[in-house]
């Protein structure tokens, strides 16, 4: 990932384009559209960087459609559409001294600024929250949206109006149009005691604050976001009448006046020095500031300097964001635990002393797989300085604001640990022997669902939210129930009525004269279960967390094959009929390793006998067949010319 982009061949340039925009755009939509990042934000820094360099070295290579031209994800359905009447645009950034630097310099060249002119340029706190478009009109709150893709977001007005800090009507002397923009965001202390009542409750957990300031602004249910304390931050605005200032700064003092909440930490600086020492001082305050931010933002004051500026594809000429560092923190690595996860995968885990990174105690980081600890890549690459990782190691390790630490690099100025980890050939769960096939990189146990860890990240991806999605049915539930020994497999979920009506167990809680205390939350429950006996057909096929079926092949199989009785069928048959599989294989988008997978699925006693008892109680309705009658272009050949937005 290191080679210099100059350098590159065009076919490897092209190669590395293509991969890397499609990592930036899974890593868009999990982060925009589900609220749920998968990479933290430093390696999206990483790749957007690297892929934006690649471009700029080899311009004919950069697709008009490229994720670096685009902001944020498209909105999600549910919401109705706001039509953004001035695009909310990103910032571009900044991560060095050098390159605010370079910042301030090209701003002096672009507007031919005399060594005598002072450049005047607002820093502020990047608050890493979501952000919110208000529209005023005669001073009273009409419409608020999100972001969106930047051109089109979601009309989340009545949320808004739930929100304390969002006033629903300004006062003072505000243009007959006004469109506030800011940052949506919530409290830490408020963020980890709501998300623990979340997971306690069985409802989905948050990675950060802003994961969960994004889920909460985006309830359909506007009642919900009622009850999260979210907040907000004004620092922009969009489309308005007229404005009450000509500097930015003055402009956000009107915002105060009017009612709006303003940054303390906002400052006019006059040079480059004065920005970076209001960055450090920022950086100083940062963990007490009790939310979170992830850089400070500058802005040329002046704003007839600003419309000169003008912007260069998403990103305004007059603004840059100086990124924070990823926060890391130095720690012992006391040992290495093995995890089994719901496909076998035995994961290493570092087991650290306890340290806190940015505000959170962490005391585990993933360490991958067996390579990792060894300290190279599937190709034998050294990854660090500090080679193989030794148990009683002085470890770096860094958590990028969010998602799971991870070990940086060995302290080699320390004295090193003693203890080689010996990576185990037998699962830890369960005795059975764990294998790692040629050219993988993890080793997996071989026992299928009689392995009880496998059987409990089963059951949990099961009632999962892309999955059967059981409400009051989570992470802690399906531990809890595993654990008394209610429920061992997905068939079990749906006898746990008809067992606790015929006295076999009993859910209830009971005061001391034996009446139930939780008989409503039971009930619930055994309602939310009842909801679920007859899911989609591409839900169903999802939830069984076949190896290598993600929810999108699981779509695809169910509009292939329409019913469960036909889906199954072919499965089966295939085991032992090449032509079968052959068939499997033809359907579009179904690669070899992934027919080969289903089909083993489906030809293991044990797994065949389980879907057996689960389908005795779950009618998967039938999909429907994508509609080609018809359509005016069916049958025909369509040719499109030229270029689409
Ligand atoms: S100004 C033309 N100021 O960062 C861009 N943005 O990548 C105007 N953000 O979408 C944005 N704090 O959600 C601005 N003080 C601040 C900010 C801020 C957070 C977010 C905002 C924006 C993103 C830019």
């Amino acid at each position: 990932m290191t080679t210099d982009p100059a350098s590159l061949t065009k076919a490897a340039a092209k190669a590395e384009i293509s991969l890397l925009s499609a990592s930036v755009r899974k890593a868009n939509a999990a982060y925009h559209t589900d609220d749920a990042p998968e990479i933290s934000d430093a390696e999206y820094d990483a790749l957007k960087a690297r892929l934006l360099a690649l471009e700029e070295a080899h311009p004919d290579l950069a697709k008009p459609d490229s994720p670096t031209r685009a902001v944020g994800g498209a909105p999600a359905e549910g919401f109705s559409k706001v039509r953004h009447r001035v695009p909310m645009l990103s910032l571009s950034n900044a991560f060095s001294d050098e390159d605010v630097a370079e910042f301030a310099d090209r701003i002096r060249r672009f507007l031919s600024l005399g060594d005598d002119e002072t450049l005047d340029i607002v820093a502020e706190p990047k608050i890493d929250g979501v952000s919110l478009a208000l529209r005023y009109e005669s001073g009273r709150l009409v419409e608020a949206a999100t972001r969106g893709d930047g051109a089109e977001g979601e009309n989340v007005t009545a949320n808004a109006l739930t929100i304390a800090d969002v006033p629903e009507t300004l006062s003072g002397n505000v243009p007959e149009v006004f469109e506030v923009r800011g940052e949506v965001y919530v409290m830490n202390d408020a963020f980890a005691a709501l998300n623990a009542d979340q997971e306690a409750r069985g409802e989905k957990v948050y990675a950060n604050p802003r994961n969960f300031a994004a889920g909460s602004l985006r309830q359909l249910d506007a009642s919900i976001t009622a009850a999260r304390p979210l907040r907000f931050f004004a620092y922009a605005w969009g489309d308005v009448a007229a404005l009450p200032a000509d500097r930015q700064s003055a402009v956000i003092e009107s915002f105060h006046s009017w009612g709006l909440p303003t940054n303390p930490l906002t400052k006019a600086c006059r040079s480059s020095a004065d920005l970076l020492s209001h960055y450090r001082s920022i950086l100083d305050q940062r963990a007490t500031l009790g939310y979170d931010i992830d850089g400070v933002v500058y802005k040329v004051d002046r704003l007839d300097w600003q419309e000169r500026l003008g912007f260069r594809s998403n990103n305004p000429r007059w603004a840059i964001a100086h990124k924070f560092p990823a926060e890391t923190a130095t720690t012992l690595l006391e040992g290495i635990d093995i995890q089994v996860g719901r496909t076998g995968a035995l994961s290493p885990v570092a087991r650290l002393h306890p340290v806190t990174v940015g505000g959170v105690v962490v005391s585990n980081a993933t360490l991958h797989n067996e390579d990792y600890i060894e300290g190279v890549d599937s190709n034998g690459a050294a990854i660090r300085t500090g080679g193989r990782l030794m148990i009683g190691d002085t470890v770096q390790i860094y958590r990028a604001g969010d998602v799971i630490p991870k070990v940086l690099d060995v302290d080699t100025t320390k004295p090193r640990g003693t203890e080689a980890f010996v990576f185990p050939e037998i699962c830890p769960e369960c005795g059975s022997a764990a294998l790692r096939e040629p050219g993988e990189a993890v080793r997996r146990c071989t026992n299928g669902l009689s392995c009880p860890a496998q059987a409990i990240e089963h059951l949990k991806h099961f009632v999962s939210r892309g999955a059967l999605d059981i409400e009051g049915l989570g992470t802690k539930q399906i531990e809890a129930f595993h654990g008394d020994g209610l429920i061992s497999e997905p068939a079990d979920i749906f006898t746990l009525r008809s067992r606790q009506e015929s006295g076999d167990i009993d859910l209830f809680r009971r005061d001391a004269k034996g009446r139930p205390t939780n008989q409503k939350s039971v009930d619930n429950l055994f309602d939310a279960i009842d909801e679920r006996r007859a899911p989609d057909l591409a839900r169903f096929i999802f939830s069984l967390g076949i190896r290598h079926v993600g929810d999108t092949t699981a779509r695809m199989f169910a509009r292939h094959y329409l019913t469960w009785a036909d889906f199954a069928g072919a499965m089966g048959n295939a085991s032992d009929d090449p032509e079968a599989r052959d068939q499997v294989i033809s359907i579009d988008g179904v690669g070899e390793i992934m027919a080969d997978a289903v089909i083993a699925f489906f030809a293991d006693a044990q797994n065949h006998a389980a879907l057996e008892r689960l389908i005795a109680h779950v009618s998967p309705v039938d999909a429907e067949a994508p509609a080609t009658d018809g359509s005016p272009v069916a049958g025909k050949t369509v040719v499109f010319t030229g270029t689409l937005e």
